[in-house]
């Protein structure tokens, strides 16, 4: 399949180092396990661009290598307007990384791309977005990372997306 075909997915957070490269990670690994990993890619990014080229956090690299995910080097950057050109899915991960790409689109075309993470959320969550894990403890990672697993497999079974409609 030619790299033109692939279905292009960002991640966004605020810092790109906790929430945004564990959805990266995660949806790799499920797309993996799904079969659909030679149509679809992933990258990531923050809002913010005081991590930009750093590692992700290392208590949130622990709590995905407890989960049985594996790191694959993504180094931080800063979301920018060609993003929406390049993507085909953009999925912030917060309220407020949503308010702020939608800031920067550039047309409707654009904005349409914006779908928050909580789209994928099951109904028995009692989350509304995922939670910045940032200022608390490892648990929070691990709870992060959970939610994260839930959510992707609801998206990479979601029949509105081009790349499940072509394996159904
Ligand atoms: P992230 O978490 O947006 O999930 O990468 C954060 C990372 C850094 C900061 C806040 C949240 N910070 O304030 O530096």
């Amino acid at each position: 399949m030619s790299s033109s075909s692939l279905y292009r997915v960002l991640f966004v957070c605020l810092g790109n180092i906790c929430r945004s490269p564990a959805a990266e990670i995660i949806f790799n690994a499920v797309a993996k396990k799904a079969g659909v990993s030679g149509c679809v890619c992933a990258d990531s990014c923050g809002t913010a661009s005081y991590h930009t080229g750093s590692r992700p956090d290392s208590r949130m690299l622990a709590a995905l290598e407890r989960a049985g995910y594996s790191y694959g080097g993504h180094r931080a950057r800063t979301f920018r307007r060609a993003d929406f050109s390049d993507f085909d899915l953009i999925i912030p991960q917060d309220h407020a990384n949503e308010e702020d790409i939608l800031y920067l689109s550039r047309s409707a075309e654009d904005a349409a791309k914006v779908r928050g993470m909580w789209n994928w959320f099951s109904p028995s969550e009692s989350e509304h977005e995922v939670p910045d894990p940032y200022y608390g403890g490892p648990a929070g990672f691990d709870a992060v990372v959970a939610l994260l697993a839930r959510a992707m497999e609801n998206l990479l079974r979601d029949a509105r997306l081009p790349f499940n409609r072509d394996r159904q």
